[in-house]
């Protein structure tokens, strides 16, 4: 694993980009695993502006999707699949045939989740994960005591996520408590992971999933676990670290980084 930490929000999100934005170029047939939430929505929006004013080209890529809440279909403002519409898939030049998300209004959601699975194979895997940190340190929704070979299934959400995802709901008594995630497994066996936290309230968890021991009650810990995971963060979220000397001298000195810095 290697951190990055970046002055301010506007200039981790840039990073992220930059890294997602070079991963396309080198690869046009890259697949892509990506993430909701707030975070997110400045990684997608500096895309769009990227795929504008540069050309950079989505025409090859295949994307999959972390999660999706159970119940809600594609026309629900409150789905996943809705959200992805808004940000990127109705701004940038992805096929719709190539833009996959779980169903989470299938009949069979087994059968659903086994054939996300089979989606994801059938294309060679994920290359590159895009990934945000919920506050309790789960990765799509994988809550805790979710294996860490789990695959993509259905779970229940935790209280605490319950609490942070109401906000975006109109009415959050209509917030699924159920949803359909990536399982760890699926995650790890993406060729590359590539985490995005900003701000104070992250600090603690990432603090946790980054420096502190591998365990299922934290899904996030289980990058320690992959062979090619890279955090950033802004000081906000990077503030409880230990280590942050070290990682800032990596960034400033490895010839990896050279040209992003
Ligand atoms: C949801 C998503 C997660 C995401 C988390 C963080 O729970 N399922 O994939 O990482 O939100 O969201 P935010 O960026 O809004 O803090």
């Amino acid at each position: 694993m290697e951190v990055i930490i970046r002055p301010d929000a506007a200039a981790a999100a840039q990073l992220v980009t930059q890294i997602i934005a070079r991963e396309v170029r080198a690869n046009p047939r890259l697949v892509l695993g990506l993430a909701t939430g707030r975070t997110m929505e400045s990684v997608y929006r500096m895309l769009v502006r990227l795929h504008r004013e540069e050309g950079l080209d989505f025409a090859g890529c295949r994307t999959f999707n972390l999660d999706e809440y159970v119940g809600l279909g594609p026309n629900d403002p409150h789905s996943y699949r809705y959200y992805m519409g808004q940000h990127l898939f109705g701004q940038v030049n992805l096929a719709p045939q190539h833009t996959h998300l779980p169903d989470g209004t299938a009949a069979d959601l087994a059968a659903e989740c086994a054939r996300y699975e089979r989606a994801i194979a059938a294309v060679g895997g994920l290359d590159l994960q895009l990934l945000g940190i919920g506050r309790a340190g789960h990765l799509g929704f994988n809550e805790p005591l979710s294996a860490l070979r789990s695959r993509t299934r259905v779970k229940a959400l935790t209280p605490v996520t319950l609490a942070q995802n109401a906000p975006l709901f109109a009415d959050p008594a209509r917030m699924p408590r159920r949803a359909i995630t990536m399982g760890v497994g699926t995650i790890l066996d993406s060729r590359r992971c590539l985490l995005l936290a900003t701000g104070e309230e992250k600090a603690a968890i990432i603090a946790k999933a980054v420096e502190g021991p591998i365990t299922s009650m934290i899904s996030a810990t289980s990058l320690q676990l992959h062979p090619r995971c890279t955090v950033v963060v802004d000081e906000a979220a990077g503030q409880r670290l230990q280590e942050t000397e070290y990682y800032r001298w990596i960034f400033a000195n490895e010839p990896e980084w050279e040209s992003f810095r």
